[in-house]
């Protein structure tokens, strides 16, 4: 027993958790993810998985993006990329609802799934229904030979190691890391994204894991103070627009899932349509608001919260004024292109929740009720 904690106090580098160890692991994770991928010198990105079935992408019906949890997300945010940069249609569905649905396909469809374990039950289905109706299917996964990986057509892993703790961290901004390079990939070969554009781009993401590493210098002792507020809270919104939509998301059952606490995640727009009536001085709003991607439109929303008393916590770039002087608490990043912010952004809202957490005593690495792999139905 003391040998099996002594090999695990190793394991975790010092780090109380592998949760935090792993958060921590992002600048690194990120740049593995994109290692001998994405060259910046040449303005190129080479994915074999990609390269090598080129036209089933290019001329894909559509792209069908089926996952779970956290790796849903990451699909949603695939969307955005995917239709922005390279102009190919594309849907995101829960691997559980895909599977169950007969769902129209047939071999022009593309479809990709995300699972950082390769192994959850739902996704696998799923993609053996896809394949069965002779679409090409794609894994993106980060468990090297896991039974997704092995069962696709083609794929690309996400190279950021072992993860551990049961709530996923750095192999969602992995995925989301991929699914950029696959959106800037398929946009310069189908002509959708002007070189110009992809250089600017590219040279952005090669710019994240500086970026990662600035925010957790920044944000640690921070988040783990505001943290100590909300230990008692019961409930919590999260809003964002655009891309931060799906970060929204994240960051709400990045909380719930840890710390037990009840959180939505909406797109900020969507509040005037239910959730508002929740909002009085007892709920805690998380917002995601960089200055690229709906900044006035969340102003807006953030106006209408503080008239109702909400407790906003705000995520904006370093040196924002408009959302900061109406917030309660602020968080600031750094500036990236509108498609990174995703990235970026949910840095502090993993370190967020897992304070939350820690303060109340809750199991982070193995919350209650929950597996790392979901391997059955
Ligand atoms: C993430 O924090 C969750 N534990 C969970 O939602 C997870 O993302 C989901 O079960 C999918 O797992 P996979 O990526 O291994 O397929």
């Amino acid at each position: 027993q003391e040998l099996k904690l002594s090999l695990e106090q190793i394991e975790k580098g010092g780090y109380e958790h592998f949760m935090l160890k792993e958060i921590f692991e992002q600048p690194k994770s990120i740049h593995d993810t994109m290692r001998g991928r994405l060259i910046v010198e040449e303005g190129i990105i080479k994915m074999a998985g990609i390269w090598d079935h080129l036209e089933k992408f290019t001329n894909a019906n559509r792209i069908i993006i089926i996952a779970c949890g956290t790796s849903w997300h990451a699909g949603l945010i695939g969307e955005y990329l995917i239709e922005e940069f390279a102009r190919i249609n594309v849907e995101v569905e829960y691997a559980s609802e895909f599977r169950y649905r007969n769902p129209i396909i047939g071999n022009k469809d593309v479809v990709i799934a995300i699972s950082q374990s390769g192994e959850t039950a739902d996704t696998m289905a799923a993609l053996k229904l896809a394949k069965e109706k002779g679409a090409f299917i794609y894994g993106i996964c980060n468990v090297v030979d896991s039974s997704i990986a092995r069962i696709t057509d083609a794929g690309s892993y996400t190279h950021a190691g072992p993860e551990i703790g049961v709530a996923s961290t750095k192999a969602f901004t992995a995925q989301l890391t991929i699914l950029s390079l696959i959106a800037l990939k398929l946009g310069k070969h189908n002509g959708s994204l002007s070189n110009g554009e992809f250089m600017k781009l590219i040279t952005e993401l090669d710019h994240l894991p500086k970026k990662i590493e600035e925010v957790l210098k920044s944000t640690h002792d921070l988040v783990k103070n505001i943290a100590k507020d909300f230990v008692n809270a019961q409930n919590f919104l999260y809003l964002g627009r655009g891309y931060n939509y799906p970060a929204a998301l994240e960051g709400a059952l990045k909380l719930k899932e840890i710390s037990y606490i009840h959180a939505e995640g909406y797109p900020a727009a969507e509040m005037k349509h239910g959730p508002i009536a929740l909002i009085d001085e007892n709920m805690p709003i998380v917002i995601i608001a960089p200055k690229k991607g709906h900044y006035d439109k969340i102003v807006s929303n953030v106006q209408e919260i503080k008239a109702r008393k909400g407790k906003v916590l705000a995520v904006v770039n370093t040196g924002d004024t408009q959302v900061s002087e109406m917030a309660d608490y602020v968080i600031e990043i750094p500036e990236t292109s509108e498609c990174f912010s995703p990235i970026v952004a949910s840095v502090p809202l993993q370190l967020l929740a897992y304070y939350i957490a820690v303060y109340r005593g809750a199991n982070v690495d193995q919350p209650r009720n929950l597996a790392k792999s979901v391997t059955v139905e």
